[in-house]
């Protein structure tokens, strides 16, 4: 699919993976709408064809009034990125007790709810669009899992859970959506190097590096960036999710 003159939604589009994300989109002429929470797109640079959304991903009408401001651009809708995430670890038994069932909705609420929200009601929107090509496409959903849907680790149950749920959600989605000409993908990424992972130390740096077969190195937000461009052009990929994790298995710490 084209994307020069069109508009994009990315969530978590002012920090890490998706900030990568909205500037390579916004690069190759696209209209990008970054939804994130205040705290980060005050710290975020200030982009050319980056408009910065202030959306709680967990919050109904606060995604309508995104997608709202969206729909008012001179910019046809025909991208979704769904990067918006956290990970809160926790064992679901401990010396200090079970799992807090509040930190564990919060997580599922975020990563899992949240990405269906935003697929749904920016689903709702690029339906309105006519279609760009013979086969009757609309647009596409890419939605951001992770290799813990796979392989979760040791204290990653809420997580790994709320990915898996990404995970499991992208044939069903693509099937939905199928009839508008809307596609849905979603990455799982590996290890990436993301402001979070300043703060290590050298040693760990060096054993997650050595854990990853090749390229024996972290991956970069720009590679994740990469592999969402690699899916929007490419018209026959649908109801696939893809490992971009340099063939790396996760452990179980
Ligand atoms: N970095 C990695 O190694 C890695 C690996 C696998 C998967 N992922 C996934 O990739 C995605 C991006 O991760 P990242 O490393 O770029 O993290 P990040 O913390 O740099 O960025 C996440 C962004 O999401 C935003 N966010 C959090 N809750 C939100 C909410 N309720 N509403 C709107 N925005 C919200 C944050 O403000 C932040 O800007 C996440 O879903 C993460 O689980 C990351």
């Amino acid at each position: 699919m084209e994307i020069q003159g069109q508009a994009a939604i990315v969530t978590g589009g002012a920090s890490g993976l998706g900030a990568a994300t909205a500037h390579l989109l916004a690069q190759r002429g696209m209209k990008v709408f970054a939804f994130d929470l205040a705290p980060s797109i005050e710290k975020a640079p200030a982009v050319d064809h980056v408009e910065y959304l202030d959306v709680d991903v967990t919050d109904h009408a606060s995604i309508r009034r995104g997608i709202a401001t969206v729909k008012a651009g001179t910019e046809p809708l025909r991208v979704v990125v769904n990067c918006a995430g956290i990970g809160t670890p926790g064992r679901i038994l401990s010396r200090r007790g079970p799992h807090d069932l509040h930190q564990f909705a919060q997580v599922i609420n975020v990563n899992l709810l949240g990405t269906f929200n935003v697929m749904t009601l920016g689903a709702e929107l690029i339906a309105e669009q006519q279609p760009v090509d013979d086969d009757g496409q609309r647009g596409i959903v890419i939605n951001t899992a992770s290799v813990a849907a796979f392989e979760g680790q040791i204290g990653q149950a809420a997580y790994a859970a709320s990915k898996g749920g990404v995970h499991s959600l992208t044939i069903s989605a693509a099937r939905d959506l199928a009839s508008y000409g809307i596609r849905v993908n979603t990455v799982a990424p590996g290890i990436v190097e993301t402001p979070m992972m300043a703060g290590i130390t050298p040693e760990f740096r060096e054993s997650l590096e050595a854990s990853v077969p090749f390229p024996a190195r972290l991956a970069r937000p720009e590679e994740y960036a990469q592999v969402v461009l690699d899916l929007i052009r490419h018209d026959y990929l649908n109801g696939h999710t893809v490992r971009m994790d340099g063939a790396l298995r996760m452990g179980p710490r």
